[in-house]
């Protein structure tokens, strides 16, 4: 049976680069695997009263039945004030809960980061692995994928271009795949 491997950007725009990175990847999925671009768009604010009063939103209980179907996670993100974006973080947190209950534990994991500007989302991809420590989730080492001016690497129809990024990008996915299958339990 085929791996799932869930495709997380840490975006809600719409002509987001880390939602196009994401899409991007989807081609690159070699056999054995599948790879799920896992939206993020509809998730709210988590709070913790959601599951102390046993009143989950829909939309949280889904996502965290999604994750459970996820058996590695490659996350892109972009960085907001030099560390990972609320949505991301959000996503973490929602599925983190309820105790013990996590839907990301021991699930092999990727951090690939972006930006416009020249410093790749450095301190967004270091905080994110930060929190998957704790929660349990092997993160790939190497390559490292900090993609500078990635408002370059598109077309016009949001296509990835031909070229070195692309080819870097394979071998990240080719790496992660090789990580997946050491790390997964
Ligand atoms: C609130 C906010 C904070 C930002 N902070 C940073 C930052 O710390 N470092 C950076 O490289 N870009 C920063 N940016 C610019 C983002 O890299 C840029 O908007 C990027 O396109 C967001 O990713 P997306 O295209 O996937 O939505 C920030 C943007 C916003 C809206």
């Amino acid at each position: 049976m085929n791996k799932t491997i869930g495709i997380l950007a840490g975006s809600l725009r719409k002509e987001s680069f880390s939602k196009k990175i994401g899409k991007a990847i989807l081609a690159m999925v070699p056999e054995g695997f599948e790879f799920k671009v896992i939206s993020l768009d509809d998730l709210p604010v988590y709070n913790q009263d959601f599951d102390d009063n046993n009143e989950v939103p829909k939309a949280i209980s889904v996502f965290r039945e999604v994750m459970k179907t996820v058996d590695g996670v490659i996350f892109i993100t972009p960085e907001y004030n030099r560390s990972v974006p609320a949505v991301l973080k959000n996503a973490l947190d929602a599925g983190s809960r309820p105790y013990g209950k996590s839907v990301w534990n021991a699930k092999p994991a990727a951090v690939f980061s972006s930006s416009p500007g020249n410093l790749s989302a450095f301190g967004a991809n270091h905080h994110l692995r930060q929190s998957l420590v704790f929660l349990n989730m092997p993160a790939m080492q190497q390559p490292e994928v900090y993609l500078q001016k990635v408002n370059e690497l598109f077309d016009e129809n949001g296509v990835l271009k031909e070229g070195t990024t692309k080819e870097f990008l394979q071998k990240a996915v080719n790496a992660y795949i090789v990580w997946f299958k050491r790390n997964a339990e």
